[in-house]
């Protein structure tokens, strides 16, 4: 059945207050819920309460203190019940059995390690208890957990600590109130044998919060970034937007077996591991950037989406679209801002590019879902960050602060809408935001084109800048939006140009005029990428002067992988006409102007040098040819480290870390570079390349660099590839986080026998269906990770990942529905092969018992 937003009404019923009593048990857990219900005035009224629910054993219902007859009860066909003849206002009590244990959905209530955790968002809390759950009914919980005191002598919950004591038989309980009236995706329980790393936050007006992050045992010496993480965006929150914290405690638990990668309720943070947990010698550089990015994610949801939350599901991107944006601008202020934005832009190109031209494509606020889990998506989060983003720069920063405000003030304590959102942004700032509106509703990655014109004899230049929507499903027709597009001018000599500003491109095409030029500049666009579209119609001369003279970071950055995409589309044909392969001149000559300078930012250089994703490179072609590209782009590879081998050795080894290991901006880019050279080096002919990485791998004093050297030599047929392989398993097969990278290593490896590789690891003792880490860290990383292997011209990777996806669907939904996208990529394939993907889609179809989030993923992909 679709959910559409239009369809939309009001909850009948308002629940102010929930009494939850949970007694543990691993197969039979007993939940009292206590619900104080009340008609919403606002609805038309209703015969029946609806009450969702699934996989819930009904044990009693009590109205007002007297049991129900069965008559007034009426089991849906969903799980849930519908009641008839209920008053206006009563207390409804029901009693229900549920089995944490039996829970590989690890959706609702279930066990991880022995432990209790929960995960409600977006429609868990209906597998706990009965309840309308949907995000607009918000209610006061108060929650009490008993349990073995022996098994689960931590018992936690939203809000502050309200009590505890001592039951018979070797149980315990304690009591929790969450003063914030929440929806129930952000109900949250948390009990089992954890301990806790302890430090305190003063907040500006003097509130003292105890934080608390919760690990096993033995875990607590990793958990020193997560701290530090977590307490300077407490305090950035409160100096960027005056939003302080609002509980006496915060409490987060770290959980190894997770769906997402973390989940902000009330009070009581979620995580998976991996975004809590970093060693120097067990995390790398990207593992401690992830983990102050999710920390601070769910730090700041407490207000953008528990505070102030969201009407219904359709408006997820109110809350993680800002929230979003609000962890990027929070990174770049911590550091190296350029560098963020570079990595915040790769990761939107590589992921919701890809997904707003497919067979998903969906705006940024969707129209209709058959599984909301199913749009937990790079559009919703990092385009509506970019929507956020440009929204900023239309109203400024001041009007930006100004809207946050006002929406704050006017809408705490309440479930609201997108059009909320923009409507308090344009009547803070008075800047008119209707047609902006757009981004929200329209799906698709605008293209914008630029032409330019010089008159000499007046000194006039015009930019004539133009942008069209490609349809996409249930879209054929699209509106131009407004586009900012923040430029510059650059002269000649490299030097900037009077004219520098934002352009706003409102229409389909228009011209921008600059006076006063004594000859033909270069245009700088899209700045700091001021606006998430496709940008086209500059030459190759322009790429490769901006590369080298753009004073903007980003457009240096970008105009280099543009540039280096026109010379790899190049070769891609010289490679399908059976052409001798060259390196370019042109592409040398900027790999060495970078290495001229690359001392200056390290991290910079080595963003720079590397060369574009073979998946950004097939999307750049009419029809993607995966093996062509790997081919190109493996040969530059090799090509650019023998040509520079000397210059790649020495600043490997300069670059050598001495002394204490740090996470700082410089330390990190030092490794990038000095790793980025490592993997040019290891491809180059001679086989230095392999030594260095073979000595690194046994001596490298961090993850970072010991991961890199891995990297080198699991792409190789060296006789060391054994093994290291084999001597990191032995060394770290006690470890999940760092037994994940070995088996992501070897899903991505370049070799031709990766597919063989991956599927004896399925059969591996440490490989675990029902722990989504490992199920993403083998067959995700293959299927998206690795082209060229999964795009076998054989199909057998195909085959591979629609019987994985059958057999995840009968232990977990979301993460089976989540592996289904790359096979939805097939049109973007030959035909052979766009055949291949189809056959299998159809195949995972005919599974009778398919879940519905798996159903419409692949239903979806076969009708675009
Ligand atoms: N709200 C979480 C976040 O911070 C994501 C939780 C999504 N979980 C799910 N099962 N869909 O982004
Ligand atoms: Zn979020």
């Amino acid at each position: 059945p679709t959910i559409r937003r239009e369809d939309y009404r009001p909850p009948a019923f308002l629940v102010d207050e929930v009494d939850l009593h949970l007694a543990l048990h691993p197969a039979a857990t007993r939940v009292k819920a206590r619900l104080d219900l009340r008609r919403n005035p606002a609805a038309e009224p209703a015969t029946a309460l609806e009450l969702d629910g699934e996989a819930l054993k009904l044990v009693s219902l009590r109205l007002d203190g007297a049991a129900l007859p069965p008559e007034r009860v009426r089991p849906r066909a969903d799980g849930g019940l519908s009641i008839d003849g209920v008053p206006d206002r009563f207390v409804l009590e029901s009693e229900v059995e549920i089995s944490p244990e039996a829970n590989s959905e690890l959706s609702g209530l279930y066990l991880s390690g022995g432990n209790y955790f929960t995960q409600c968002e977006a429609e868990g809390f209906r597998r706990i208890t009965f309840f309308p759950d949907r995000p607009d009914v918000m209610a006061r919980y108060t929650t009490t957990i008993e349990a073995d005191r022996a098994a689960c002598p931590v018992l936690l919950s939203n809000g502050n600590p309200d009590g505890a004591g001592d039951l018979p038989d070797g149980r315990h309980w304690a009591r929790w109130v969450d003063p914030h009236p929440k929806p129930s995706y952000l109900f949250a329980v948390v009990a089992g044998d954890l301990v806790a790393v302890r430090d305190s936050f003063t907040t500006r007006s003097g509130r003292e919060v105890a934080l608390a992050i919760w690990v096993r045992q033995g875990d607590e010496d990793a958990c020193g970034h997560a701290m530090d993480s977590l307490k300077r965006s407490m305090a950035w929150d409160e100096e960027t937007y005056g939003l302080e914290y609002d509980l006496d405690v915060f409490n987060i638990a770290a959980v190894s077996d997770f769906n997402m990668g973390a989940m902000e309720n009330k009070g009581l943070n979620v995580f998976n591991t991996k975004y809590i947990l970093a060693r120097p010698e067990t995390a790398t550089d990207a593992d401690y950037e992830g983990i102050e990015t999710v920390v601070s994610h769910e730090y700041f949801h407490n207000w953008t989406g528990n505070r102030v939350t969201c009407r219904d599901w359709f408006q997820l991107s109110l809350k993680e679209g800002l929230t979003v944006f609000r962890d990027q601008h929070f990174t770049a202020d911590q550091g190296s801002a350029a560098v963020k934005r570079l990595a915040d832009v790769r990761r939107l190109r590589a992921a919701q590019f890809p997904e707003d031209a497919g067979p998903m494509a969906h705006p940024v606020r969707p129209d209709s879902y058959v599984e909301i889990n199913n749009f937990y998506t790079a559009t919703v989060y990092q385009k509506g960050a970019e929507v956020v983003r440009m929204m900023r720069a239309l109203v400024g920063e001041a009007g930006f602060r100004k809207g946050m405000d006002l929406y704050i003030a006017r809408h705490d304590n309440q479930a609201v809408t997108i059009e909320d959102f923009a409507q308090a942004m344009q009547d803070a700032s008075g800047v008119d935001l209707t047609r902006f509106r757009r981004w929200y509703a329209q799906a698709g990655t605008p293209e914008l084109r630029v032409r330019d014109s010089f008159d000499a004899a007046t000194g006039r230049y015009t930019l004539t800048l133009s942008q069209s929507t490609p349809p996409t499903p249930g879209q054929p027709e699209k509106l131009p939006v407004p586009i900012p597009v923040r430029m510059g001018l650059i002269g000649a000599d490299g030097a900037e140009r009077p004219g520098a500003g934002v352009l706003l491109l409102e229409e389909a095409e228009q011209d921008f005029t600059f006076e006063g030029l004594e000859a033909k500049p270069v245009p700088s666009l899209l700045r700091g990428f001021s606006a998430p579209v496709k940008l086209s119609g500059l030459s190759l001369e322009q790429l490769g002067f901006l590369a080298r003279h753009d004073t903007d970071p980003f457009v240096r950055w970008d105009s280099g992988q543009q540039y280096a995409v026109a010379e790899m589309l190049r070769l891609v044909e010289d490679f399908r006409a059976q052409r001798p392969l060259d390196l370019p001149e042109g592409l040398a000559a900027s790999i060495a102007a970078l290495l001229d300078r690359a001392m200056d930012d390290p991290a910079f250089t080595a963003e720079a040098l590397t060369l574009p994703s073979e998946d950004f490179v097939s999307d750049q072609m009419p029809v993607a040819d995966p093996e062509a590209v790997h081919a190109v782009r493996q040969f530059l590879r090799a090509a650019i480290g023998t040509r520079f081998a000397g210059r790649f050795a020495v600043l490997h080894a300069e670059l050598a870390d001495h002394g204490p290991y740090r996470i700082d901006g410089a330390a990190m880019g030092r490794r990038a570079l000095r790793n980025a050279c490592l993997s040019y080096l290891g491809q180059a002919e001679g086989g230095e390349g392999l030594r260095r990485a073979e000595a690194q791998f046994n001596t490298g004093g961090n993850m970072t660099d010991v991961l890199a050297a891995l990297r080198v030599l699991a792409d190789s047929d060296s006789p060391a590839r054994e093994a290291a392989l084999a001597g990191f398993h032995g060394r770290w097969k006690q470890h999940d986080l760092v037994l994940d990278k070995w088996f992501a290593i070897q899903a991505m490896s370049a070799r031709a026998d990766t597919l063989q590789q991956v599927k004896a690891l399925v059969g591996h003792l440490d490989f675990d269906l029902r722990n989504p880490n490992r199920v993403r860290a083998l067959i995700g990383a293959f299927a998206a990770g690795n082209p060229s292997q999964f795009h076998h011209a054989s199909g057998e990777g195909y085959r591979f990942l629609a019987d994985s996806v059958i057999a995840l669907d009968a232990v977990n939904t979301q993460v089976a529905a989540r592996m289904v996208g790359p096979l939805g990529q097939w049109k973007r394939q030959d035909a052979r092969r766009g055949a291949l993907m189809r056959a299998e889609l159809a195949r995972i179809l005919e599974r009778p018992g398919l879940s519905k989030g798996t159903f419409e993923k692949v239903s979806k992909s076969l009708a675009a």
